[in-house]
Parts: structure tokens; sequence; C-alpha cells
């Protein structure tokens, strides 16, 4: 299917079908796939505005389609995905200090929202720069450690996890670093106007009423008019100021519509679905990232951009780094990294399901084992595992 859109919301994976509108010279293709960023921002600098994208051919797996090539974009320093200058074992020593720090940090942010004082936004901006450096020094560190969860610290956790999730999904898209580490800061500052929800709102069990409904999407606001009183940059307050509103305009608080709604803003948007969705909460157990995915794709093309949802999911992976499978020989594993072969990635085996007992943690790469693969993914809540205690005992050791 042919659809007209703006330059604004090209992405990589897009299939170009025609340039429609364009100033000054463009000596590129005009109709192949675009493969990163890096091409989209020529595309910008050589003048497109808009263009015909056909949405059938988007992200075919082994497509033989061809490529927008551009010299000058190659030439760009790209800070998209290359293989880890870490080891995880490595990383995780620091990523465990971050994630704790993150913790801290937003703790003090909540307080200061909540005094309605000041806070030195050189602390949270400087954090996130660090949390983007781990990211890009081996990825999967954070992503495991998203899956570290108190059950009373949901507020903090989920800012924490979701700009670590678009860290990820910024560097997966070929953004540039000073790119993901906005991005990645305004997850981190996204729902600070929670703090202001009355508690028996905020952690409500269920559905919440009509009236409470209200109150609850009152949290954007508080937030956005406080961050609007820092010297927070005016982008990252829009993006934050979007993370509840819908492409179909019936999200809040504005009921910005489609092409209004910021690309950053739509990725925030996502990524936030995500973690809430798959978090353990103290009323109940979070669900599975397959289950997850389903629910954001039925949320697409309407609500949430299909196009960004299919990235999302193609950068966490069929089973994310930090989730728990279930192998064929009836031990649990949690998955520490993504290989080629997307159904075979590594794991790290430490629970035996038939004897009921914690074994001692053993990597396997999934791709090299002939007779074990994964069954399907598994929750800790089914097996009655503490996975806080799991990293405890064997992944987060330093
Ligand atoms: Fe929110």
């Amino acid at each position: 299917m042919l659809k007209k859109i703006t330059i604004k919301d090209l992405i990589p994976g897009m299939f170009v079908h025609q340039i429609l509108e364009q100033k000054g010279q463009l000596s590129v293709k005009s109709q192949g796939r675009v493969t990163s960023l890096a091409i989209v921002d020529t595309l910008k600098k050589r003048g497109v505005k808009t263009l015909v994208i056909d949405t059938e051919k988007a992200f075919s797996v082994g497509s033989t389609e061809p490529e927008i090539k551009d010299e000058e974009s190659v030439k760009q320093k790209s800070f998209g995905p290359k293989k880890p200058s870490a080891s995880l074992e490595n990383e995780l020593t620091r990523a465990t200090k971050l994630h704790v720090q993150g913790k801290r940090i937003q703790k003090q942010l909540l307080n200061s929202v909540k005094k309605e004082q000041p806070f030195d936004s050189s602390i949270p901006k400087e954090f996130s720069k660090s949390l983007v450096a781990s990211v890009d020094r081996n990825p999967d560190a954070l992503l495991c450690l998203t899956k570290i969860r108190e059950k009373d610290d949901y507020l903090l956790e989920h800012s924490l996890n979701v700009a670590i999730l678009l860290a990820n999904f910024g560097r997966h898209l070929g953004m540039s670093e000073s790119e993901v580490q906005d991005l990645s800061y305004s997850g981190f500052l996204h729902d600070l106007g929670k703090i202001q929800i009355p508690d028996e709102i905020l952690h409500k069990p269920g559905r919440l009423t009509d009236s409470e409904m209200d109150i609850m999407k009152g949290h954007v606001k508080h937030g956005v008019d406080y961050l609007k009183t820092t010297d927070l940059d005016k982008t990252l307050v829009r993006t934050i100021s979007e993370h509840h509103e819908r492409l179909d305009g019936l999200g809040y608080p504005m009921g910005t519509k489609g092409e209004n709604i910021s690309r950053e803003g739509r990725m925030l948007a996502i990524a936030d679905m995500y973690d809430a969705l798959t978090a353990d909460r103290v009323y109940k157990s979070g669900m599975s990232s397959q289950k997850a995915f389903s629910i954001l794709l039925s949320d697409a093309p309407s609500r949430l951009d299909l196009a960004l949802v299919q990235q999302f999911i193609k950068c966490m992976g069929i089973y994310p780094v930090g989730s728990l499978v279930l192998l064929s020989n009836e031990r649990l594993a949690m998955v520490i990294e993504q290989t080629d072969s997307p159904l075979a990635p590594k794991v790290k085996v430490f629970y035996s399901v038939r004897n009921g007992h914690f074994l001692e943690p053993k990597d396997l790469d999934l791709t090299s084992e002939k007779n074990v693969k994964i069954s399907k993914a598994a929750l800790a809540s089914d097996y009655k595992i503490d996975v806080n205690a799991f990293f405890e005992r064997s992944v987060s050791i330093g």
C-alpha cells in the first residue's frame, strides 16, 4: 500500500517508493529501502520534504529490495549497534552501580517535584550520559537489570527502565549519540508528575473509576508544568508531554493527532507501554514480552506508530535480553545476548524445573546446541522464583 508521509516520519526500514517534494538538488536514488537514520538525515539535508512509502515492502526479512545508498551518509560516524566493547561480566559490574544510582537520583527528583523545589539538572543529565555510555559498551548489561524489580519501587524502576529501553531503541535506529542521550533522558524524566497523584489512586489494584482516571491523567501536566520551570530543553519537555498522546487523537492531555506527535514522543509512548505491561506490580505479575509485543501491535497503526512498534520489537528480539525461557531439558534460563538466530540466543541456565532448585549458573549459546532449544518464554512468577535473588547469587557480582 502506498502512503504519503513527511520526511520527519521517515525511519529506517521503510521503503521509499517516490520522492514527491524536495528543495534543491538530490543525488540519491529515489526508490529503495532506508537502512539507517544517517540516510534519513541526508535526505533531509538534500531538501526532501514529502515522499511516498510502500508499507507492504517495509521491514521484510531477507529482502532483496534495493537500498537507498548515499556516500555521504556512509561516511558519517554511526552511533548504531556494533560489537560490544566490554564483556557482559565487566559491564554488569558498572551497570549494577548505575542501576542503584539511577534509582537514587529518580527518588531525589520525585522529592523535588513533590516539594516543588528546583533540582540540579546536571546530576540526572550526567547520569543519562553514563547510562547511554553503558548501553554503548554493552547493551545487554542494563537490559538484564531491567528485570530487577522491588515491588514497592515501581515508580523509580519504571522511569529508569524506560530510559534504558529508549537508549537501546534510539541506538538501534542509528540516532546520533546526542539524540540518544536526549531520548533516554526524556524517558528518565517522563513520569515525574506521578508523585503528585494520591497513593490510593497511583497504586490502586484493578480499574480506576472515571474520576480517578481523570486525576491520574493529570500526571502529565504536573510533570510538564514542573519541568517548564527548570532549564530543561524545550524539545525534551515536548517529548515528555506527548508520552500518552495517541495517533488517533484519543490520547491525553492534548489529544494531539498523527503527525503532530513527534517521533521521540511516539518512541517514548511505546517504551512506556512495554515496560508497564511487563512489570511485576504489588498486585499482579507482569506479562511476557511476547504478550506485550502483541498488545503494542494491536494498538498500531491506529494509536501507535506501526513502523516504530515493528522496529522496537526487532530491537528487543523475540526473546529479549533479561527475559526468562524454559528450555527443552526442563531448565530455566535467562536470555543474556542476542545472536544472529532470533530463536537461539545466548542464555544463562540457572534453575531445574524438574527438581525445583537452583543450579550453578552456566552460559549456553543455543546456536551451537543441537539437543537443547527454547520450549517457551517463561515468567518467574509461574515458577515462584525470586529473580532478584538469582541476580544476587549469580549475575551482578562485584
Ligand atoms: Fe505516564
